[in-house]
């Protein structure tokens, strides 16, 4: 008997040894961030305060090895607004301690999906604070603990697997929000449409076929929710990786559990908006000024406007699209990944490189923005008086609050040019660096597959230009033919935007944001191919000079919860409105609490809420915080007192079985001079009728 297993087991593992190409593991973890009184990360406008969730943030974490387990790679993909570098400096450290040296700056690459609707306050340099009024460690520390999990709970299951490819097409989903600054390109004619409608597709399973885990990359900003949402989302891309999750997994299985791990990653969505309608003045269905995207001379009132009813419907309708899409690539794929799995990564100070454009000799600049940067977009107009595609701007008024901060030296403005600088982020160094100098550059090889993980938002034409001098370096060192290149935007550090030389003269918000200067697209496309051939030529890339880790300087925006108390003389989690006692479907039940401050314990792989079922005398939880359907509200009634209530709608679709329900909120309570303490609230039963 004894031998038979040993014989058995020899030869299932030979099998499988035979057949698959590499390890993976797969994983996932929340990594949502306080869900009150913070700011939103995304739109940089003031008073944008998380106040609830309409559905959890996730950290998703693709383990790719080769058999011999002699090279590991980390692929992140995080349901945030944008890699960033303190992000990746923490949860390397934790990395390192962990598993003892395994995982590296070198070869794990977090990327975000760009989400507009996740707490912010957790980047390093200023200028992204700005708008949080400072640094927000709770949210900082909820994503790199989440990512550290995720990537922990891959490295458990790592196993045999095998990874197909496969791309097509996907329409209607996104638009180019700077289509005048698109035309400027020379290289327009390559191309039959202004954005990228390429979606590209990884399919991982085990030895024995069964699918583990999808990543899928498609271009498109995280602007379906807008600028007056109050409601933490992963917005299309973090909707479309539930979705495809609930589908592998099961309908039973709750959003953010399960096995199979799905990352709706992004790619050059620099000026790809999901508000596929356009850009009008107001209400009206009065077009915007083409160049400029304003109306009347102004850009406030000119908004672009998604697909869907509202905000929740065009994420609906941008997500489902991504998935339905990723789903079929995903069944169809067939082409098997073979070959090394392998690394490169540098650190590089963009600040000054010297590089020949053209037989010309160029520079990079110390970053700067320009005015339109001001202006924001389509997706998020700015609140000033600024406008998009200003390239010969110089406001008085502005240039007075410009000098406050520091005045650009002849030297930065030549160099910018003809960016007019509005902030000298580059040469401001109090209280602390206001923008990165050193960036961090970075392929993944799965085989024929590379990964390029770009640490900022490429446009559109930036992004082909990149892939295409990627690939072609790649096959004319020796790759094979049908070596794939895909681009992770957002990836490790943010430096912003990323337009081309083109598109920088025209000076849209993405040419103002192009920090590093002019030359900023052909300074990174020089770097790229160097990695890329020091990747397949099995050479070293340069370490270069590491970025300053400057969490012990960040100013933080302390805003400790005194004290929470019920209203009415009622205890916290008493009910403050009830439900009704019974709904026809479709129907949005909603029952309030009087609540703790969310931010007294973020409920971290938990939820604030849930749904359940009456199954044969017990509670079945249908729902939680995590879940599309519902929506969780958080407000004070009276700052002063410590009152505040809790809101919770249950959108009950057409499906939902009859039976009886019940709403339950859950949180913590912080008494006055003691810790926080957990507390709970029900509704009243329901029934959802037949
Ligand atoms: C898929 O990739 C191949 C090879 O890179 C390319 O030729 C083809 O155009 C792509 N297909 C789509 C639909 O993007
Ligand atoms: C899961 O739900 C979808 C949509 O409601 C339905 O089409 C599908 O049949 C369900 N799958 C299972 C296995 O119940
Ligand atoms: C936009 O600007 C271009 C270049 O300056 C100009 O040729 C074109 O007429 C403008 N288009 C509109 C609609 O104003
Ligand atoms: C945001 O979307 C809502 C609909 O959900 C709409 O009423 C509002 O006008 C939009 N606002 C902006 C600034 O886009
Ligand atoms: C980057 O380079 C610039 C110009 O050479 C230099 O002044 C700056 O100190 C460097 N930054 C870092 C973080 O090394
Ligand atoms: C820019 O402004 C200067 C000074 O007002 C003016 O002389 C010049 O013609 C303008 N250039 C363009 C391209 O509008
Ligand atoms: C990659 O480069 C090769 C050789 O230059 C070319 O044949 C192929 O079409 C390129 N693929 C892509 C996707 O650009
Ligand atoms: C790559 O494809 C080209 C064109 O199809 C072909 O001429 C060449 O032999 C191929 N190279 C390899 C290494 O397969
Ligand atoms: C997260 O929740 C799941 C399900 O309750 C549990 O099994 C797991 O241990 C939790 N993870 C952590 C890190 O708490």
């Amino acid at each position: 008997m004894a031998s038979f297993v040993i014989f058995a087991f020899a030869v299932l593992s030979a099998a499988a040894a035979a057949s698959t190409n590499f390890l993976i593991g797969v994983g996932r973890y929340d990594i949502t961030g306080p869900a009150a009184e913070v700011n939103m990360m995304g739109y940089a406008m003031v008073g944008q305060y998380a106040a609830g969730i309409h559905f959890r943030q996730f950290s998703r974490a693709f383990i790719v090895a080769d058999s011999a387990d002699k090279k590991r790679t980390v692929f992140v993909n995080a349901d945030i607004c944008m890699g960033a570098q303190i992000i990746k400096l923490e949860v390397i450290k934790r990395l390192k301690t962990m598993f003892n040296g395994v995982y590296t700056e070198e070869n794990v690459c977090i990327s975000a999906t760009h989400t507009h609707s996740g707490s912010g306050g957790y980047m390093q340099y200023l200028l992204f604070d700005i708008t949080s009024l400072g640094f927000i460690s709770e949210t900082l520390v909820a994503i790199v603990d989440g990512i550290v999990e995720s990537i922990r709970l891959a490295h458990e299951n790592v196993r045999p697997g095998n990874i197909y490819f496969n791309n097509g097409t996907l329409l209607d989903s996104n638009i180019n929000r700077s289509p005048s600054a698109y035309l400027a390109n020379p290289d327009k004619g390559l191309y039959e449409y202004n954005v990228d409608k390429q979606m590209v597709v990884l399919k991982m399973v085990d030895a024995n076929g069964r699918g583990i885990g999808m990543i899928n990359w498609f271009a498109v900003h995280g602007t379906c929710m807008n600028n007056t949402n109050s409601l933490l989302s992963g917005d299309n891309k973090g909707h479309a990786s539930l979705l495809m999750e609930q589908h592998m997994n099961g309908n039973d299985t709750l959003p953010g559990r399960g096995d199979f791990v799905a990352a709706f990653a992004q790619s050059n969505e620099g000026d790809v908006s999901p508000n596929t309608l356009g850009a009008f003045c107001g209400q009206s269905d009065k077009r915007c000024d083409f160049n400029h995207s304003t109306c009347g001379g102004r850009n406030e009132q000119c908004i672009g406007r998604g697909p869907g009813k509202d905000m929740f419907d065009s994420t609906q309708i941008i997500g489902t699209n991504q998935f339905m899409k990723g789903l079929e690539l995903y069944e169809s794929a067939k082409v098997l990944l073979e070959g090394p799995v392998d690394f490169r990564q540098s650190y590089v100070n963009m600040t000054n490189l010297e590089l020949t454009v053209n037989g010309k000799k160029v520079r990079t600049c110390p970053a700067a923005m320009g005015y339109s940067f001001a202006a924001g977009t389509t997706d998020g107009p700015g609140a000033f008086d600024f406008i998009q595609g200003d390239s010969n701007k110089s406001n008085p008024f502005w240039n007075a609050v410009r000098n406050l901060i520091h005045t650009p030296s002849q030297l930065q403005v030549d160099c910018q040019a003809p960016k007019p600088v509005l902030l000298d982020t580059g040469e401001t160094k109090t209280p602390y660096a206001w923008s990165p100098d050193v960036v961090d550059t970075q392929l993944l090889r799965w085989g024929q597959f590379v990964i390029a993980g770009l640490p900022g938002e490429f446009t559109t034409m930036s992004g082909r230009r990149m892939r295409k001098a990627i690939n072609a370096t790649l096959q004319s060192v020796g790759m094979p033919n049908g070596t794939q290149v895909v681009i992770a935007g957002l990836s490790n550090t943010y430096s912003d935007y990323i337009v081309t030389y083109e598109e920088y003269q025209v000076q849209r918000y993405e040419g103002a944001s192009t920090v590093y200067g002019p030359y900023t697209l052909d300074a990174y496309i020089q770097l790229y191919t160097a990695l890329a051939e020091a990747l397949v030529g099995g050479k070293p890339s340069p370490k270069g000079p590491p970025p300053v880790n400057l969490l012990d300087e960040l100013i933080p925006y302390p805003r400790p919860v005194l004290f929470d108390r019920g209203g009415d003389g009622k205890s916290i989690g008493d009910v403050h409105q009830d439900v009704e006692t019974s709904y026809k479907v479709p129907a949005v039940v909603i029952v309030s609490f009087w609540a703790g401050n969310p931010r007294n314990n973020l409920m971290t792989n938990s939820t604030y809420l849930t749904v359940e079922m009456d199954v044969k005398g017990q509670w079945k939880v249908v729902c939680t915080d995590a879940s599309w359907d519902t929506r969780f509200h958080w407000k004070h009634t009276s700052e002063i007192l410590g009152e505040s209530l809790a809101t919770i709608e249950w959108h009950a679709g057409a499906g939902t079985p009859p039976g009886t329900y019940r709403i339950r909120h859950f949180g913590y309570e912080k008494p006055l001079f003691e810790d926080a303490k957990p507390y709970s609230g029900t509704s009243s039963n329901f029934q959802i009728a037949a």
